[in-house]
């Protein structure tokens, strides 16, 4: 028996049509049924179904939407169940979640904004979490089955099963082959085995880091899900819970980094981000955090929040302009699209402000000048140089940054040395872009005694 990733549920042909459309774009395997009934018949086919889209757009009554809720929630006890509505009042919402609904959205999020997109590869891509084969020691008999991901069919193959013994040809093979993969639900075990099995003494850092770095990844996922969730309207506590987990994991990132060598590899081939909108954040966090503690710019855990939380307002835009953005074609937006993609650094702030999260001013500044520049040319606000903060123009340097360092899954990773290198050359070039004090400053950390 097989794991369906998507199965979309509803008469509709443009609501199957739309989710279709996300499918493909990250090649999930879906099925579409034309009732709730078709759905149940067949559920028994599958071994698991990651996700579950229900289109509740017609009007109903509730009573008959936790009805089948509560039907899908015993049949298919483990996948993610994903509702879209028309309207809902706060407690038919609160009456859909206790049935079974993981989250509610509205029909006009589904098809005016990138939520699907996020949400859906959230829930059902990042089921795998990429680790690394030299994390892995040899003769270890760890608790968990490994995956290897295959880019020509785009699958995750078993390639290690549970308690048997690690070899050294299969760590030769795989350190080759670059990531492997464990499945989200076996983090806490992949925690445990690499803090009891060290490798050496030198590999112990980068090995910390890299701990670090998941931590600080899925509590950011976790609060992106939350912030752009409108279908929980009292969860203001468990934002406030998530936000400072990100600031607690952002020290604590921060300050393994800076115990290595050469933080800049850890970062760059820290794996996240392969899918969808806003998951490269962390990284580019984490260089905003390095460097703004390195230079002495700003407050290290204030940027690194700030780089956190800067695209989280991509959510919002429209299916067109967030599908340019992921395929790096925003040159190809016409004139509306532009418009709309420049407001995101406001959508990120009023996100961030509806579920009252605790940000500093510096923090708000940090998220709305994140693409600002000297010249007034950036956007949205253009504000005069002597008002931009030097921090915000950090996190748009590293964006930038990482933005070049981005290897695709199954792909190798473009060689960060020489990316630096290349950046800033041409930030040195470039007029009106950055502050010219800032990119002296910078150049001490991108351009080091190596080169
Ligand atoms: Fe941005």
């Amino acid at each position: 028996m097989r794991t369906l990733d998507l199965a979309i549920i509803s008469e509709s042909n443009v609501f199957r049509q739309r989710a279709e459309l996300v499918g493909s774009l990250f090649t999930f395997e879906c099925m579409t049924y034309p009732s709730d009934e078709a759905f149940f018949m067949e559920s028994n086919l599958f071994k698991n179904v990651s996700c579950l889209l229900f289109d509740f757009c017609k009007p109903q009554d509730i009573k008959d939407i936790t009805g089948t809720l509560h039907v899908a929630r015993q049949v298919s006890p483990a996948s993610y169940i994903l509702v879209v509505c028309n309207k809902m009042s706060t407690e038919e919402m609160d009456m859909a979640i206790s049935a079974g609904a993981s989250r509610i959205i509205t029909q006009q999020e589904y098809y005016d904004s990138s939520k699907p997109e996020f949400v859906l590869s959230q829930v059902i891509k990042s089921v795998f979490v990429p680790v690394k084969t030299m994390d892995l020691v040899e003769g270890t008999t760890p608790t968990f089955p490994l995956y290897h991901f295959m880019p020509l069919n785009r699958r995750f193959l078993k390639v290690f099963n549970t308690n048997s013994m690690l070899t050294k040809d299969f760590l030769t093979k795989f350190s080759n082959a670059g990531d492997l993969y464990v499945q989200r639900e076996s983090l806490d075990l992949w925690q445990e085995y690499t803090s009891g099995y060290v490798a050496k003494d030198s590999a112990e850092a980068l090995q910390k880091s890299r701990q670090k770095f998941r931590q600080l990844n899925e509590s950011f996922l976790s609060l992106a899900l939350l912030v752009s969730d409108r279908s929980t309207p009292a969860t203001f506590a468990k934002g406030k819970e998530l936000y400072s987990h990100c600031e607690k994991f952002s020290a604590d990132l921060l300050s393994s980094l800076l115990d290595l060598e050469d933080p800049w590899y850890i970062i760059s081939s820290s794996a996240v981000g392969d899918y969808g909108s806003i998951e490269r954040a962390p990284a580019v966090a984490a260089y905003a955090g390095f460097m703004s503690a390195t230079l002495k710019v700003g407050s290290p855990t204030e940027v690194m929040i700030g780089a956190l939380l800067a695209d989280i307002g991509y959510l919002e835009l429209s299916p067109s302009v967030a599908a340019k953005l992921r395929t790096n074609r925003t040159h190809e937006m016409n004139a509306e699209e532009r418009m709309e993609y420049q407001k995101h650094p406001i959508f990120s702030l009023n996100q961030c402000l509806a579920r009252r999260l605790p940000l500093s001013n510096n923090i708000k500044e940090i998220i709305l000048q994140s693409h600002e520049r000297v010249d007034q040319k950036g956007f949205p606000r253009r504000p005069r140089a002597d008002k931009l903060l030097e921090e915000a123009m950090l996190v748009r340097l590293c964006w930038e940054l990482d933005q070049q360092c981005q290897g695709r899954m199954g792909e190798r990773k473009p060689d960060i040395r020489e990316i630096r290198r290349q950046f800033s050359r041409a930030a040195m070039n470039e007029v009106g872009n950055y502050n010219p004090r800032l990119i002296v400053k910078a150049n001490s950390v991108l351009l080091p005694a190596v080169f």
